[in-house]
């Protein structure tokens, strides 16, 4: 999703920002642009493409002045042009700001604007927050008072920095996240730590409704109405500072290669808040599990585990169905929410939509300052490290971790988590990739692949689907085994590719009759299991474990063949085309 930055100091602003705007790019974007403040005016550059690429044309890096705005943008609202890029300037060129969100009612503010002689040169809603802003300054001559006026009229979500002429900045934020860094030689503003990490750990999180200025007095923060507000400075963990791919060729293998790490740090640091939330599981009348993407095939993954060791039942609800069906939640009853960024705007709708019913929250994030934490009774950290990827890969394996630490706890130790035999397991499937990209090779060309598994593995097929979707670009669909004869069995051919999950647990011979059925039709089978079997056209072992446990282990081999496949077929696997990392807009 879009990433803002601000930076008002002693330094050169403009290479600042660009280097903060190059470390969200994992957020998603399809254009850039940064404004500053020079001696007399304010100057904006922006393009679309790659934030190199825009620099190295527009050398947005060479923008004179010490104060500037900078922005990654993510169409919502206009196609991807210059034009629509920010940052947008008000009609006067007096004002110009970056926007993260969506101004719902910005038609309606805009004619009025228009009436009263603001022109407009883009197709975004984010403009009229630049006019609205400047009406509302003319008015004042005052950059509190016309910030309060502002976002007084503004519906929808958002975060916005403005820039003044007279080089003060100002930010707003309202269900879209904004941290100011405190430097030493000046501050920042920005959608993520990791656009100021490089220089300074200092931060402030805002909260909702709040509105920041910075200029030669320092930080003031207030309330939308205006009154003073007091906040901590928090030390922003360091581990954001390992957000480098190091020897790795990308992140997404770097973060595949964390697994056998990460899986067992999982939750590892909130073992209370995983006791709390086993009781009131336990406890609960009614249970729901939510999330968007893979989180929510982790979802799918609990409902099986929970049910089979805890006999505990639990509904999954995909985050963006829920405004359509709020009628789900019964009262009283208790949602659990997973996301890796804690931002995702579905899940964070869902929580809101529970909340009405009484409904109390825990949630399973990694991000711990992130708004569903603030909004979550019990928070569960991942605890995985910063994943940057956009496609999730290790943050999937520490959500299941997570869902079979609950799920012991609830079964009273029936499933044998055995942390050491995981790690080396996972590291083992990692050990060798050679087979896994020659596979890769032959995939490349292939429209259609199907994932096929039974029972818990069901979920996996639909995470390793998304997988091949969001990092190779393949058509991709996760099948329940027995469901294949009922319709998927009329698409294979020798044209198609089809995965079997089939590890040596219960599901196996069901499975392995499916793929026998799918083989006379002359598809080609990819096996997915610790046993051999002649059926397969390529056998991917993995390594025999306890029965509860092979999705932990099974998804591995699909991360990998997803990454090696987007690599044979030279698209980028961190930041796939029209998808971002966490979708800040429903
Ligand atoms: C986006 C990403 C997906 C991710 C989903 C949920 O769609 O592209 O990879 O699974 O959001 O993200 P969350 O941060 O809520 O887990």
């Amino acid at each position: 999703m879009c990433s803002i930055i601000g930076y008002y100091g002693d330094s050169a602003a403009a290479p600042i920002l660009v280097k903060g705007l190059k470390r969200m790019e994992y957020r998603g974007y399809d254009s850039v642009g940064v404004a500053t403040k020079s001696d007399n005016d304010i100057v904006v550059k922006k393009g679309v493409g790659k934030v190199e690429v825009v620099n190295n044309a527009l050398h947005l890096d060479n923008l004179p002045g010490h104060v500037g705005i900078g922005h990654t943008r993510w169409a919502t609202h206009g196609n991807v042009t210059d034009v629509n890029a920010h940052p947008h300037p008000s009609s006067s060129g007096k004002i110009a700001i970056v926007h993260n969100g969506i101004i719902e009612n910005y038609e309606e503010l805009k004619s009025d604007l228009e009436k009263r002689g603001y022109s407009f040169k883009s197709q975004t809603d984010s403009e009229v927050i630049a006019n609205l802003l400047q009406y509302n300054y003319d008015q004042t001559h005052d950059v509190k008072q016309s910030m309060i006026k502002t976002v007084s009229k503004l519906k929808g979500h958002y975060a916005f920095v403005a820039m003044f002429e007279s080089g003060i900045l100002s930010a707003a934020r309202f269900h879209e996240p904004l941290i100011i860094g405190i430097g030493k030689k000046g501050f920042f503003l920005s959608s993520d730590v990791l656009g100021f990490i490089e220089k300074t750990d200092d931060a402030i999180y805002l909260d909702n409704g709040e509105l920041v200025i910075l200029d030669r007095i320092g930080v003031q923060i207030f309330d939308f109405e205006g009154n003073a507000v007091k906040h901590q400075v928090t030390k922003v963990s360091k581990e954001f500072a390992d957000a480098y791919k190091g020897d790795y060729a990308h992140f997404t293998i770097k973060e595949i290669s964390e697994q056998p790490e990460t899986i067992i740090q999982a939750g590892e640091k909130s073992s209370d808040a995983i006791n709390t939330a086993t009781e009131f599981i336990r406890h609960a009348r009614s249970i729901y599990i939510t999330g968007s993407g893979t989180s929510y095939n982790a979802a799918l993954v609990a409902k099986y585990l929970w049910q089979k060791y805890a006999k505990i039942k639990v509904e999954p609800i995909i985050s963006s169905e829920l405004s359509f069906t709020p009628e789900t939640i019964e009262p009283n009853s208790i949602l659990i929410a997973i996301s890796q960024s804690g931002e995702s705007a579905d899940v964070l709708e869902a929580v809101k939509i529970a909340k009405k019913a009484n409904a109390k929250i825990l949630s399973i994030v990694n991000i711990l300052t992130s708004s569903l934490a603030q909004e979550s009774a019990v928070v569960i950290g991942m605890g995985c490290g910063p994943e940057i990827g956009v496609a999730a890969t290790k943050s999937f394996t520490a959500q299941l971790s997570i869902i079979y630490k609950i799920a012991k706890k609830l079964c009273d130790g029936c499933i044998n988590m055995d942390g050491e035999k995981i790690s080396s397991s996972v590291a083992k499937v990692l050990a060798d990739h050679s087979k896994i990209k020659e596979i890769a090779k032959e995939l490349k060309d292939v429209q259609d692949i199907y994932i096929l598994g039974r029972a818990v593995h069901y979920p996996i097929a639909t995470e390793s689907a998304l997988k091949l979707k969001e990092l190779s670009y393949i058509h991709a669909e996760g099948i329940p085994g027995g469901e294949l004869k009922h319709g998927p069995l009329a698409l294979m051919d020798s044209s198609v590719y089809v995965v079997i999950i089939n590890p040596n647990d219960f599901t196996y011979n069901d499975t392995l009759t499916s793929a026998r059925e799918i083989k006379a039709r002359g598809a080609k089978i990819i096996g997915i299991s610790d046993k051999p079997s002649d059926i397969y056209d390529h056998w991917i072992q993995i390594p025999t474990i306890d029965d509860s446990l092979y999705p932990l282990i099974e998804i591995i081999p699909i991360q990998l063949l997803s990454y090696y496949s987007a690599i044979e077929k030279n698209t980028d696997p961190d930041y796939p085309r029209n998808l971002a990392k966490s979708v800040t807009v429903k």
